[in-house]
């Protein structure tokens, strides 16, 4: 087993009223990609502040490397690195400077600097532009500037909140590269806030879902499937002009199916309530003779899972 690297305990933090985050107790391990989901509000962001020590939480504990974020905080922020949502940059400096200042900040050995900062420029494609003010840059400059900056000092836990957002489909993609090769390669760990699914699904070794403060899923994007994904869609060809007939067939497994089936591109399309419907409806409609070309279950993702949860919610209030 793998040591952890961030562990938290009932951890809560009010804002007046509010419980941003309520209760929360997670542990990462070393060298994970960790995704932190939930919707706008959800306490994501809140969180990643309490963990660098940046917000005090009302109560509960944190360990990150092993030390606490308020009473070890430059120790560990010479081992941690953060992209929070607004990266706060010095827009009259150039982007070189912006690095070199931070460098100094974080005591990366001076015999080095230079290099590590041309290579992260370059990485980060920003060669072209490392002498130019920052305020001269675009959105996607700016946040691919700001990631430079959080890998500066190679920190062992690295806090990504919304790392891909205002970036290119191809910067995104890099720096999506950058994540699983940091982990993979390097041992670090990644804390990773994000909205992107699709990204987090191929990314993260273990996903948490955040719903109003709450810890309501957490564990590796296939577990969750299989757990919170009660329905399948379906897509089935047959052979022309038999469409009818299949529906028709397909009348007794009522309970089999959810909602109508739809026609889609020439094709039905049912939502079931798993894989085990199939074998069932195939035999209904080989019985009927219907000719099936293809039928076809859509692989389930995490975006699935993240609507499943929301939907188990709103049927219990
Ligand atoms: N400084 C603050 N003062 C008052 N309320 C706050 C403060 N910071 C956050 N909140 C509240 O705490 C809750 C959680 O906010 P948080 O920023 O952690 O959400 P999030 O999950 O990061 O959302 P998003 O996806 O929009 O970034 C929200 O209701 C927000 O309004
Ligand atoms: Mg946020």
């Amino acid at each position: 087993m793998k040591s952890a690297a961030i562990t938290v305990k009932n951890l809560t933090r009010r804002f007046g009223d509010k419980i941003a985050v309520n209760d929360l107790s997670i542990e990462v391990e070393t060298g994970e990609v960790f995704g932190f989901l939930g919707h706008n509000g959800a306490g994501k962001t809140t969180t990643v502040r309490m963990l660098n020590g940046v917000l005090e939480a009302n109560s509960g504990s944190i360990h990150v490397l092993g030390m606490d974020p308020i009473t070890d905080g430059p120790a560990l922020r010479a081992r941690t690195g953060v992209l929070t949502e607004t990266a706060a940059l010095e827009l009259r400096l150039t982007a070189r400077d912006n690095l070199l200042i931070y460098a100094d900040l974080f005591s990366v050995p001076r015999d080095k600097v230079q290099t590590r900062v041309r290579e992260l420029l370059e990485f980060f494609g920003l060669g072209e532009s490392a002498d130019q003010r920052v305020e001269t840059f675009s959105t996607g400059m700016r946040q691919r500037l700001s990631l430079a900056r959080t890998l500066l000092h190679n920190p062992e836990v690295i806090f990504l909140d919304e790392p891909t957002s205002g970036l290119d489909p191809v910067a995104a993609h890099q720096v999506n590269a950058l994540i699983s090769n940091l982990a993979e390669e390097k041992g670090r760990t990644v804390f990773l806030c994000t909205h992107n699914l699709v990204e987090a699904q191929k990314l993260c070794d273990r996903v948490a879902v955040m719903e109003h403060g709450r810890l309501v899923a957490i564990g590796t994007p296939t577990d969750l499937i299989q757990q919170y994904v009660r329905r399948l869609d379906v897509e089935i060809e047959t052979a022309p002009g038999q469409m009818d007939a299949a529906l028709q067939a397909l009348a007794p497994a009522s309970s089999l199916t959810f909602g109508l089936p739809r026609h889609t591109n020439g094709n039905l399309t049912l939502t079931v309530t798993g894989r085990e419907a199939i074998p069932e409806l195939l035999n209904l409609l080989v019985q009927n003779h219907i000719r099936i070309y293809r039928m076809s279950p859509h692989q389930p993702t995490l975006e699935d899972v993240y609507f499943a949860l929301h939907d188990e919610k709103e049927t219990v209030q």
